[in-house]
């Protein structure tokens, strides 16, 4: 279900774990850093930020995910997570249905103390998939596709 990261996911990871350092975590004092890409191979940020108020609180995937639909892209090929301290940090269940949305990215993640490369799908195996069909036109974009064989049109 999951594998070793590759060079460019490990740099990606990286990213990530960087990103942790502008998270606003105050309540939690788990501040998390995501990166996401698309087929434009341009990194998107989010951090996790935090409110007084709990459910007003933000997950550093959805940031990132909103960065990506601003700068104009809407097909995800790879979500980076990470949070401080080294700890693990798997995208939550609203993300992942969030992430869904977009296609069914590689997510590069700490499990068990480790980098591990894991597919959405397989942390999500049935998403919600609405219920109608979308507006025509406003459906995300499936091409262009993510890469290489084996991950192209996903
Ligand atoms: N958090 C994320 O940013 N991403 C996740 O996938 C899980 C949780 C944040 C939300 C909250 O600010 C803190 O981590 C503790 O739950």
């Amino acid at each position: 279900m999951s594998r070793a990261p590759e060079l460019a996911e490990r740099l990606l990871f990286r990213e990530a774990v960087t990103l942790t350092e502008r998270a606003y975590a105050p309540y939690s004092g788990f501040a998390v850093g995501a990166v996401v890409v698309g087929p434009s191979g341009r990194s998107h940020h989010g951090v996790n930020v935090e409110n007084a108020s709990y459910p007003a609180g933000l997950c550093a995937e959805r940031g990132a995910l909103a960065a990506m639909v601003a700068f104009g892209e809407r097909r995800l090929c790879y979500v980076a997570v990470a949070a401080s301290g080294g700890r693990d940090c798997l995208p939550c269940g609203l993300c992942l249905q969030a992430l869904a949305e977009f296609g069914d990215p590689e997510v590069v993640a700490s499990v068990g103390g480790e980098v591990r490369v894991v597919r959405l799908s397989d942390l999500l195996t049935a998403p919600f998939a609405g219920a109608g069909a979308p507006v025509e036109g406003a459906a995300p974009e499936r091409p262009p596709a993510c890469g290489p064989a084996g991950r192209a049109g996903r």
